[in-house]
């Protein structure tokens, strides 16, 4: 359980929160680049950590973030006319550029000044691993992107997907380092503990390792045979998973829209070739790690609202919940806590400690911020290189089977 001050600290990311500081030193994954298809293509709304801003491409390429709220009265620049390098207000025809500059007021006398006066507020942007990034931080501090496998790729080798999860980040973020629930929440047949591999132990041994990038946990099972199944999950700052699986592998970005939105990246990659169609597709039908949702409003088709497509039947007869589909699975359990849980009261137990570490790795930056300190990881994009692993050993700590596989669980792609 969290006090219910830590609770606020960890949930809370707006503008002068200490966690939402944390997330304003780095880089943040913030739309597809086909959101914004093509030099001067039409403006959209883009809410992030609690912030109302205006994405556009101008006529060179260039992606501005600039805040919704015209600074000559606050219309929106939602708005805007996306012209010839910059996007005008629609009320008084001022109009930006991507660095907020005011480069044009016809409402104002020619010879005012007036126009060198207002600036508008802007973000930087940068396009990296098949997404569109904003920097909301000190323009000092600029960090560096990091260098996620998934990152790394050719655009054939990966498939990126957003959506919107209506809850706190934090709460959807703790789904994905939860490796006991795997064992109930998706479990394909309910004929007791059939569905699963006879020898799938359901309490795994649960160890976490710190590391410069965040943490790798690893869930360890013991097998029949006398030997035991890992899954080495990768946990990387501020909200990036890597899930074990054999390739191609997955994984999800949280980035909070605001305290009780979430913004979710899923991606799925193969480090060596291109994904093939049926690999694409899968992910497409919601099979994968990226649920049905409809891609104007990006909300989820089994949602909140519909107690998540649940059929009873199905329930009884065919899987453990009634839900079709991983993430809607993982999403109706998650959501159903709450825009953001009361964390205090929870009972933790030995299966919770990759949710443990999380709050805590967070919670610690979110304390040394308030002490000046800049968030390590955030400076250097090369330590993301790594990979989770699903594998077999004699080794029964997480350090040894981290030795063992200590190759595997580096990143092989060199930047192109
Ligand atoms: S409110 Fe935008 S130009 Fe007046
Ligand atoms: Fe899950």
């Amino acid at each position: 359980m969290l006090s219910q001050a830590d609770n606020e600290l960890l949930t809370r990311v707006g503008q002068g929160t200490p966690m939402g500081q944390v997330f304003r030193h780095f880089w943040l994954p913030a739309l597809l680049p086909s959101e914004l298809p093509q030099p001067n293509s039409d403006p959209v709304r883009c809410r992030i950590l609690g912030e109302d801003l205006v994405a556009f491409r101008d006529s060179t390429g260039k992606v501005g973030f600039i805040q919704n709220n015209c600074p000559h009265r606050g219309a929106s620049l939602f708005f805007g006319r996306n012209e010839e390098d910059g996007l005008r207000c629609v009320y008084h025809g001022w109009k930006f550029d991507v660095d907020g500059s005011c480069v044009d007021m016809p409402n104002e006398p020619a010879e005012s000044d007036f126009r060198a006066k207002v600036k508008a507020v802007t973000y930087p942007s940068a396009e990296w691993g098949g997404l569109v990034w904003i920097y909301m931080g000190p323009t000092a501090l600029e960090p560096q992107l990091p260098e996620m496998e998934w990152c790394l790729v050719p655009d054939s080798h990966r498939i990126v997907r957003r959506w919107v999860h209506d809850t706190n980040y934090a709460q959807a973020a703790e789904g994905d380092i939860d490796t006991s629930h795997i064992g109930f929440l998706h479990r394909r047949a309910i004929d007791g503990v059939a569905g699963l591999p006879p020898t799938r132990d359901l309490a795994p041994k649960l160890m976490v390792k710190e590391t410069d990038y965040g943490f790798v946990y690893g869930g360890r099972r013991q097998e029949a045979d006398g030997r035991f199944h890992w899954r080495l999950t990768q946990w990387m700052l501020p909200f990036y998973s890597i899930i074990p699986g054999s390739y191609p592998l997955t994984g999800h970005a949280y980035v909070p829209i605001d305290d009780t939105h979430t913004s979710v990246v899923g991606y799925r990659y193969h480090a060596e070739r291109p994904l093939t169609e049926g690999e694409r597709e899968q992910v497409e039908q919601g099979l994968q790690v990226v649920p049905r949702f409809d891609p104007q409003t990006r909300l989820p088709i089994a949602n909140r609202s519909n107690d998540y497509l649940i059929d009873r039947q199905m329930q009884k007869t065919v899987n453990f919940t009634g839900i079709r589909g991983i993430s809607e699975q993982d999403m109706a359990m998650t959501q159903s806590m709450g825009p953001i849980y009361a964390r205090w009261n929870e009972h933790l137990g030995s299966s919770d400690v990759a949710v443990i570490a999380m709050r805590r790795v967070l919670l610690r930056l979110a304390q040394r911020m308030a002490e000046g300190a800049r968030p390590v990881a955030a400076s250097d994009g090369r330590i993301y290189r790594v990979r989770a692993l699903e594998t077999r050993s004699d080794e029964d700590s997480l350090q040894g089977v981290l030795e063992q596989n200590e190759r595997a669980l580096v990143a092989s792609v060199q930047t192109s």
